[in-house]
């Protein structure tokens, strides 16, 4: 077989900017050791997040110029809903700004106190919506879902038997609403399969409750599906996403992801009722029903976004140098989440600095420790970002995962090459890297703006 490579040409570049060691260390003091509050000027390669920072393609630059800017009724939006209708068949499409929009907007209007919703691993904007109104957010991946380095197909699959235990039982009656996150972000960006899709769907009818996706990477889902799933490897890739939506109620998505956009969203749903309580409050706070506080040329862009996703050619090569990455850091001995989700490489933060406490944030000694080393950005996903309680006290996190997560069709081989370079430095040092503790952090989504004070000196190589 040969190489995979990247299945398009660069068109149009953008300069990224080399930084010095002093530069660096300044640069982190300066935004409290949280990388989120770095200028991005002062990153090389930013592997914070895949959301909205992909490339578009020359189609969807030149649908942008034929974006319909009516206020209401605009060709855009008839575009938009057709591709989005055909794509996932529900009979309600609304656009929002973002996917966060779209679980706000649902949760405020279905949600009451005291409610719960089910859901694999919940993204933390979808548990923070859920517990804005009141309601409980509680995981239920299956146990593999938990351990790092075990190795299973379908890691991001609902725990059945604890799904139904916890309908059948007291608490059966406050669950309002079932959800799987595919690709299960929080759990490794690790796939959900058809069959245990199926099997919720089936549960949810038994006990009446309506099913949702946060569909967020569905392209990259359906694409592991087709790979590990008996009787998917002929399938397009469409014909089982569609199969995937065939079997929800509706579902929340930020086009940012697998929408290969750069902002959108939308909250597509069958149930009239609820349709008509989310436009009402859509037009409260986003915009009319047709734009969603999008312009209509973002709905051009995701229209497009939505149909190249689903390419075989696209979708081949955007798992295949996701996993590239994870080899290079097999082989430096990088404990990382297995196998590689869809999205980004998972270091398991725990094992690589297993002298630092989890409530010490192992995570974000070794997110800083990137970016001092070879001016990488990545993502803590562990005690900062899970571990304070609705109540104030703070919990470890199931896991201790520092993200980095590959943007769509932005970095070439050797970036990712360099990323490999810089971590086998890393873990070089990684004994002597400290862990940190929080100066000031707000109470909600506190990893966005908290800030740190190292416990003794970072320690890097230059
Ligand atoms: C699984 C999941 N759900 C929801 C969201 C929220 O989407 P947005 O960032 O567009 O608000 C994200 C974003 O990263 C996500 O990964």
């Amino acid at each position: 077989m040969p190489v995979i490579i990247e299945p398009f040409r660069i068109k149009a570049v953008e300069p990224i900017r080399f930084t010095t060691h002093e530069e660096r260390e300044a640069a982190l003091r300066k935004a409290g050791y949280n990388v989120f509050l770095l200028p991005a000027r002062d990153v090389l390669i930013d592997l914070l997040t895949d959301s909205g920072t992909g490339a578009m393609s020359a189609a969807q630059w030149g649908a942008l110029m034929q974006g319909d800017e009516s206020y209401a009724g605009s060709r855009s939006f008839e575009r938009f809903e057709a591709v989005v209708r055909d794509l996932t068949g529900f009979r309600h499409i609304i656009p929002t700004h973002q996917g966060r929009a779209a679980e706000r907007i649902l949760f405020h209007s279905i949600l009451q106190p005291g409610d719960v919703v089910l859901n694999n691993i919940h993204f933390d904007t979808t548990r923070a919506n859920i517990e804005y109104e009141g309601a409980e957010a509680r995981d239920v991946v299956i146990p593999e879902g938990r351990l790092p380095a075990f190795i299973h197909p379908f890691k991001g699959n609902m725990h059945l038997e604890a799904l139904e235990a916890l309908l059948a039982g007291e608490e059966g009656a406050r669950v309002r609403l079932v959800m799987i996150t595919i690709t299960n972000n929080s759990g490794g960006g690790q796939p959900v399969s058809m069959e245990n899709i199926r099997a919720v769907r089936k549960i949810c009818d038994k006990y009446g409750k309506p099913f949702f996706l946060d569909a967020c990477r569905f392209a990259e889902n359906a694409w592991f599906i087709r790979q590990r799933e008996k009787g998917y490897d002929h399938r397009t890739p469409k014909s089982i996403a569609q199969e995937i939506f065939g079997l929800a109620d509706g579902c929340i998505f930020s086009a940012k992801k697998d929408g290969l956009a750069n902002i959108g969203g939308f909250l597509a749903l069958n149930e009239d009722r609820v349709a008509e309580k989310c436009r009402n409050l859509l037009i409260l706070t986003e915009g009319f029903p047709t734009y969603g506080g999008l312009a209509g040329y973002d709905l051009e862009a995701i229209a497009t976004g939505l149909q190249e996703v689903v390419d075989e050619d696209y979708l081949r090569y955007r798992i295949r140098s996701i996993e590239y990455l994870a080899e290079k850091f097999k082989d430096i001995d990088i404990p990382i989440v297995q196998p590689p989700g869809g999205h980004a490489v998972y270091i398991d933060a725990a094992a690589l600095l297993p002298h630092i406490p989890a409530l010490e944030f192992p995570g974000i000694a070794v997110v800083n420790s990137f970016y001092l080393t070879g001016g990488i950005r990545s993502c803590e996903i562990g005690s900062v970002m899970f571990g304070l309680t609705p109540e104030g006290t703070e919990r470890a996190a199931g896991m201790e995962l520092v993200r980095l997560a590959i943007p769509r069709r932005l970095y070439t081989q050797s970036h990712i090459d360099y990323v490999a370079e810089i971590a086998a430095i890393v873990k070089e040092i990684s004994r002597s890297l400290r862990g940190y503790r929080i100066v000031s952090a707000p109470k909600q989504l506190r990893h966005f703006t908290a800030k740190f004070e190292p416990l003794v000196g970072v320690e890097t190589r230059t």
